[in-house]
């Protein structure tokens, strides 16, 4: 993961002349981060026109994008995102956690919106850049993680539908703590107008366009104590699929099931490799259709995600049922969540290969 000379000339001049200005990050108050906004030094862009393959991109300092309002992001939404995260480990060094696979979802995520994507070199390298240009923000061990947003947009004008006339890939980052601010279990309510994907629509990839759509119904539910929104597939209404923005996975009997994904749900990476994790631990687990009845029946229900990690569902809520599950350390969840923990902040030797020491 070395990036070109050209691009590290860039990126360590904009370095040496940005910290010589910046010095607030260095006073931050680590044990209050939320899941916010807080801006960091540099952000990475990179363009390329509809036809061609990205290129060039550089580090930049942290600030606002220019965009025409006739841009296909503004217009029709023609955007993809990832989310993914650097953590610090136990002795001080900075880790990214299988960014391949977000190298690879971006890529299919692109493909389905018809735009180009930066190959899965230059997605590692400009990463790389960027989180070693604000490797200051990476909260110490065990205090957050530098959340990481790689986005590609249609930057160019158009008019007629179809797709942009020039992309524009960005990453930037912000110090994160947990995503949900009230502790460490979530409680959800089952949505049962409103549906999250369709199939034959985009749910299975990362479009910036899934995501508003289910702001109203995750709104009200937090207006009633409900911690996130529990969506059903499109189809029968009959099966869960996922969480606004995490999948889920439910445990009875040792066997643990998770929606499978065949184009209305998310393949998270955060959901692989808890999967990965189970399966070599020997546990079966089993991805399919998940119809009410096996949440009505669940011993423990957690979800994954990469902003939401490995959290328990304490309970859900459907029509006016409200249903508990078991959490705490005597738990199948806790321990898979555990295993993964130890390899993210570097405990035990990572001998799946999943993680990449950029520092
Ligand atoms: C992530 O988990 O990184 C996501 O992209 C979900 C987002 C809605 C915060």
């Amino acid at each position: 993961m070395r990036p070109s000379p050209a691009l590290q000339a860039i990126s360590e001049s904009a370095v040496q002349s940005h910290e010589a200005d910046e010095k607030h990050g260095d006073a931050m108050n680590w044990d209050e981060l939320e899941f916010g906004v807080i801006p960091t030094d540099y952000m990475y862009i990179m363009k390329c026109s509809n036809g061609d393959n990205f290129s060039q991109g550089h580090l930049a300092p942290y600030g606002k994008i220019e965009l025409s309002p006739f841009s296909g992001i503004l217009n029709y939404g023609q955007g993809v995102l990832e989310g993914l995260k650097a953590i610090r480990t136990k002795d001080g060094r900075v880790q990214l956690f299988r960014p391949q696979e977000n190298a690879l979802r971006m890529k299919m995520s692109a493909e389905r919106l018809c735009m180009p994507s930066p190959s899965t070199h230059q997605f590692l390298d400009a990463l790389k850049q960027t989180v070693l240009a604000n490797k200051r923000w990476v909260p110490p061990e065990g205090k957050g993680a530098l959340y990481i947003r790689p986005l590609l947009i249609g930057s160019g004008p158009v008019l007629g539908l179809g797709p942009a006339p020039e992309y524009t890939f960005l990453i930037f980052a912000t110090p994160v703590g947990n995503y949900h601010k009230r502790g460490s279990t979530m409680n959800l309510y089952i949505e049962n107008e409103v549906r999250r994907a369709t199939p034959g629509g985009t749910g299975g990839v990362k479009s910036i366009t899934n995501y508003s759509p289910v702001f109203e119904v995750v709104t009200k539910a937090r207006a009633k104590g409900f911690t996130d929104v529990l969506f059903l597939d499109a189809a029968t209404g009959k099966n869960i699929e996922e969480v606004s923005s995490c999948n889920i996975f439910f445990v009875k009997d040792n066997v643990i099931l998770t929606p499978r994904t065949s184009g209305t749900v998310l393949p998270g990476v955060t959901r692989k490799s808890i999967i990965e994790i189970a399966r070599d631990r020997n546990y079966m687990v089993e991805e399919r259709d998940v119809p009410l009845e096996d949440v009505l029946a669940a011993d423990e229900v957690f979800c994954t995600g990469t902003a939401v990690e490995v959290t328990a569902v304490a309970s859900i809520t459907h029509q006016d049922k409200r249903i508990e599950y078991r959490t705490g350390e005597e738990t199948v969840f806790h321990k898979l969540r555990v295993v993964l923990k130890e390899i993210q902040t570097g405990v035990v030797e990572d001998k799946m290969g999943w993680t990449v020491l950029i520092d």
